[in-house]
């Protein structure tokens, strides 16, 4: 227990119990959590609607100001949105896919859920996608995505981490290109943001999107979406809600909000958003240092599976490491499980994820290494 950053060990209840290695799918719930969630039961009970006059019906802009520090961005360019998915739609029914212009650029590496809404809405939309494909299921060529975008591209759509690997896309360099051809980037940093330093202005995004109940340790359901503010006003809302209107005047047309708001698609989960601000207290208060621990410890991580196991993830990635257990994958996770180890791993694929965070300690690598079959 020498590393400082391990204090924190003690805000999260879960591992008092379990190793706790599934931040790629939820992270560990902060101590605090409950009494954010009570609180917010209390005022529905005691104020009932008037709690929305009380921060309540702000909280998605006010979350949404929080989340935007994280990721370089400023105040009012961060919506919150269900998830990433939800996220990634609301873009891409905002974009017009004619004059010429109708492709959408992606890799085969993209989530399955997020390519669901490329291949389904966005085709029905009018616009083509290309996939960029991977030959060893590790990682992308970053020429083969390049020399895809070309005059009819109107969108790249790309992972910032990979989910599959933890590989970690040169997003500088793939938006200094778009900019180039005048293609916007939509990135999806759900396993980015929390695992590593992001700053989004300075990469170039025009859109990111992000989930809070990954590596920023939130509940479920606290996805969020950065617009670049020079875009917002040039761009359609096709889902639009209660909460991303700049009036509510019943007789008068449909007024947006000025800032990313405008992209909130409604019933944002308020009690999930009030568990989100307790969680972000972390990367408020632990410092950039966060990122070079869990970096440190993931190399740790990997260099211990590579002596018996082959490992997907190559070296200083960001900080999931996948590899191949010996033996049934489905049998291995239930074997980790019963050993208190928790991980995950996908239907269909026979390799595991362990994700290493600021707060994992070596005694938690052994017992993963310990559990594992063979
Ligand atoms: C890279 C990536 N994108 C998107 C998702 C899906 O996020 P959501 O369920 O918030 O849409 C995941 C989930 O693990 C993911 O890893």
């Amino acid at each position: 227990m020498s590393d400082p950053l391990l204090r924190y060990r003690d805000e999260f209840p879960i591992l008092a119990t379990s190793t706790y290695l599934v931040s790629n799918s939820l992270g560990a719930m902060p101590r605090t959590v409950p009494e954010r969630l009570a609180e917010y039961a209390q005022q529905w009970a005691t104020l009932g609607v008037r709690a929305w006059a009380q921060g309540w019906w702000e909280m998605p802009v006010s979350v949404g100001d929080e989340i935007a520090p994280l990721i370089g961005a400023g105040a009012g360019e961060v919506a919150m949105v269900p998830n990433v998915s939800v996220g990634q739609a609301q873009v891409l029914s905002a974009l017009d896919y004619g004059g010429g212009r109708d492709t959408i650029v992606m890799t085969a590496l993209d989530f399955p859920s997020v390519r669901y809404v490329y291949d389904e809405l966005a085709a029905r939309l009018g616009a083509r996608i290309v996939v960029v494909p991977s030959d060893d299921g590790v990682g992308v060529s970053e020429e083969r995505l390049i020399e895809a975008i070309d005059e009819r591209t109107r969108l790249v759509a790309i992972s910032h981490v990979t989910w599959t690997t933890g590989r970690v896309l040169p997003v500088g360099q793939i938006a200094a290109l778009c900019r180039e051809k005048g293609v916007p980037l939509l990135v999806d940093g759900a396993q980015s943001v929390g695992a590593i330093p992001v700053n989004v202005p300075v990469l170039g995004c025009d859109f990111y999107t992000v989930s809070g109940q990954k590596w920023l340790l939130g509940p479920d359901a606290t996805g969020a979406l950065y617009v670049r503010p020079d875009l917002v006003e040039k761009l359609a809302v096709h889902f639009p809600s209660g909460y991303g209107l700049a009036s509510h005047d019943a007789g008068a047309p449909i007024a947006f909000a000025p800032g990313a708001d405008r992209f909130d698609p409604g019933a944002v989960p308020l009690p999930a958003l009030r568990g989100l601000l307790a969680a972000l207290s972390f990367a408020a208060e632990s410092g950039e240092e966060r990122f070079d621990r869990a970096r440190s410890m993931a190399a740790r991580c990997r260099e211990l599976l590579a002596e018996r196991h082959e490992v997907l993830t190559e070296p200083d990635q960001a900080t999931l490491v996948s590899f191949k257990p010996h033996g049934d994958p489905e049998q291995a996770v239930a074997r980790l499980t019963e050993r208190g180890v928790v991980v995950r791993g996908f239907p269909g694929l026979d390799w595991i994820r362990a994700s290493v965070g600021f707060w994992t300690s070596e005694d938690e690598l052994d017992r993963l290494l310990a559990a594992l079959p063979g």
